[in-house]
């Protein structure tokens, strides 16, 4: 299924904006946002899991691996979501590092930070409620930013990414790990199938939220795609900006350096 409107580019500065395939206000998407993952917190990690058949477990772990974290480092885990990532740096920075878990929804925070706890993931972990356009940390704060599937879903990307790179500290890296368009037509056309078709009816049935799903599947055809991004990166100041394809470009991985 092909998106009516033309995906967002970088260069946008509007009125309104796209929520999934929909025009709204751009002052209204970001709690049209809150509102999908409110509803869909409590079963985040069972449908991440059921969606991607456990594959997001491998992009994730691909993501750290790219990462260069060590111990010491301060990582912000932006969009972070129930802490996936932030699980994995916490054990790599140790009790000298830190990490922190910033989200805009605070029913997602809650579920990654119950969810952290249980696991014994305390101490040098931090739970922030923040939107990644204005990030409330001062200049030059992190070693490490990463922001996985969450990019996509924010109003106004540019801002999105000038406000990571002023966090950042000189020769810090963010990471945007996010999907992103299959490099094959054949298998564009089998992702189209699944998303538009099953991806929904699995949101009805494990979280009674078809609507939720369904954005999902939107969110993504209109995000942008692997070069654009890239040269969104590029022009919030980013050096040395590369891509990876996970997946056949189902998901990509972006990288960028401040120097
Ligand atoms: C698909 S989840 C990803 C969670 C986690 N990073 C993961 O990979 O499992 C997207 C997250 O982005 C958050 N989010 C959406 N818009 C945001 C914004 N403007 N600023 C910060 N977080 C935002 C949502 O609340 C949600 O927790």
């Amino acid at each position: 299924m092909s998106a009516p409107e033309t995906p967002e580019t970088h260069s946008q500065q509007q009125q309104t904006t796209h929520f999934g395939f929909k025009q709204v206000d751009t002052s209204q998407k970001v709690n049209m946002v809150k509102d999908v993952f409110q509803s869909v917190a409590a079963k985040y990690d069972v449908m991440n899991d059921l969606m991607s058949f456990g594959v997001h477990r491998l992009w994730k772990r691909y993501t750290i691996d790219c990462s260069g974290a060590r111990t010491g480092h301060k990582v912000l885990d932006l969009a972070g979501g129930t802490g996936d990532l932030t699980a994995k740096f916490s054990r790599i920075v140790g009790e000298t590092g830190q990490v922190i878990l910033a989200d805009i929804n605070d029913a997602m925070l809650k579920v990654g930070r119950d969810k952290l706890r249980d696991r014994g993931i305390v101490g040098n972990v931090e739970y922030v409620q923040a939107n990644a356009e204005t990030l409330p940390f001062p200049d030059n704060s992190f070693d490490i930013i990463t922001i996985a599937f969450g990019l996509r879903n924010v109003t106004d990307k540019d801002k999105a990414l000038a406000s990571m790179y002023r966090v950042l500290k000189p020769g810090g890296r963010l990471l945007v790990l996010e999907f992103s368009k299959p490099s094959n037509e054949m298998l564009n056309k089998a992702y189209d199938m699944y998303s538009f078709h099953l991806l929904p009816k699995i949101g009805q049935l494990v979280a009674n939220d078809a609507d939720s799903y369904q954005y999902l599947a939107e969110s993504i055809r209109m995000h942008p795609e692997q070069e654009v991004l890239k040269t969104m990166m590029d022009e919030a100041g980013f050096e040395q900006t590369t891509y990876h394809n996970l997946t056949g470009g189902i998901v990509a991985l972006h990288r960028g350096f401040k120097f």
